[in-house]
């Protein structure tokens, strides 16, 4: 059981292809100077203006890329679901779009989020071996019982992280490209904490899942942090942190490296 489902394609209404036509223009608009250029190029890859995609063929593309393809979940899946599907370059993603009262709001990952705001990064080939990493290191650390650390790297990554760039800094995690207020808020604001990315510290704090983040990471390049992920041994990591107390969100430590 892999918690698949069809994805109906053919039963997306009128209006919910025009909420995904809003959604994308919105965001199509404002990203060029905010997302990274491994984000830009792989959204114009896959072309994803028309409407809501059908995975089928967003997949055909997506595998011609860096072999991922996006499978359709009816929500959150089962953490060990979740890996699964990961390590085998699928990524899940939920059927369903938001409504016209949500474009700025919802809790729920919904297909925007998912396809708009993680599908382009697949397209890199770095990103794409990161994510697969990711899956295996969730199997391990769900065996470790460290599952509340590892969650934290995918957050301030996967969905929130920056990367530097010789232009400044940019959005690849999906949480900020998907969102209209936070992808100019994550690099513009005065507010939240930017440091340069540290793995025991990523893991050491906690996140917020109802409003705009008060801390974010910021990584060299892409390939630095799949390097660093993949040739660190996390059982040694997670052992130490058992122990260690987590730093309140929005706390500078000492050692802390603003970016
Ligand atoms: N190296 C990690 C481990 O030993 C696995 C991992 C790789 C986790 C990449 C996340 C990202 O568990
Ligand atoms: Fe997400």
């Amino acid at each position: 059981m892999d918690w698949t489902v069809p994805q109906d394609f053919t039963g997306y209404t009128p209006a919910e292809h025009d909420v995904w036509r809003t959604l994308y223009a919105r965001q199509r608009k404002i990203l060029p100077g905010l997302a990274c250029g491994a984000y830009l190029d792989g959204l114009d890859k896959l072309d994803l203006s028309a409407g809501i995609p059908d995975f089928e063929n967003l997949s055909a593309r997506l595998h011609a890329l860096t072999g991922w393809r996006v499978v359709a979940v009816p929500g959150l899946v089962p953490d060990a679901v979740f890996f699964e599907h990961l390590a085998n370059r699928r990524f899940p993603a939920g059927r369903f779009i938001r409504t016209p009262d949500q474009l700025d709001y919802l809790q729920e990952p919904d297909i925007f989020h998912d396809v708009f705001g993680h599908v382009p990064m697949l397209t890199d080939p770095i990103f794409a071996d990161y994510m697969q990493a990711y899956g295996k290191g969730g199997m391990r650390a769900l065996g470790l019982g460290s599952l509340q650390n590892l969650a934290r790297l995918y957050w301030y990554t996967v969905e929130f992280g920056l990367l530097q760039t010789p232009d400044g800094l940019r959005i690849y995690g999906a949480g900020i490209v998907s969102s209209f207020t936070e992808s100019r808020y994550a690099l513009e604001n005065p507010t939240p904490l930017r440091l340069a990315f540290s793995l025991p510290r990523v893991m050491r704090t906690p996140y917020v899942i109802d409003d705009v983040q008060k801390i974010y990471f910021v990584v060299p390049s892409l390939q630095t942090l799949l390097d660093v992920t993949v040739q660190t041994d996390f059982a040694p990591l997670y052992a130490t942190l058992a122990t260690a107390p987590d730093i309140p969100i929005g706390d500078l430590l000492p050692e802390d490296v603003p970016a």
